[in-house]
């Protein structure tokens, strides 16, 4: 099972298995992090589960699809590592990768 290492607003870094073929909003939400909202449950439809993805695996995770760039734009802390984390399926070649849940809007 893949490690998806997850650092929550308070900065503390948690490392958690995430199936693969699931994304990894859905392993955050079902490892405790309530902070990731997550309200539309993954529809890419309500930009409530922003991440920030390390540069170290931004090329392994791609860009984000026309849409989710539309939604990300709806945040003030949209960054370069910005993504929505019910967009990126968890896959054994993303074992190790690391996120940081962004700020709320
Ligand atoms: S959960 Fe709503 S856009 Fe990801």
């Amino acid at each position: 099972m893949p490690n998806l290492i997850v650092v929550n607003r308070a900065g503390d870094e948690t490392t958690i298995d995430a199936r693969e073929g699931v994304s990894v909003m859905q392993a955050i939400r079902d490892n405790g992090f309530d902070e990731l909202l997550a309200l539309c449950g993954g529809c890419c439809s309500c930009a409530t589960c922003h991440v920030f993805v390390d540069e170290a695996w931004a090329g392994a995770v791609g860009a984000a699809s026309g849409d989710e760039d539309d939604l990300l734009d709806s945040s003030d802390h949209r960054g370069d590592r910005s993504r929505l984390s019910c967009q990126i399926m968890m896959a054994a070649a993303l074992d190790g990768l690391r996120v940081a849940i962004a700020p709320e809007d």
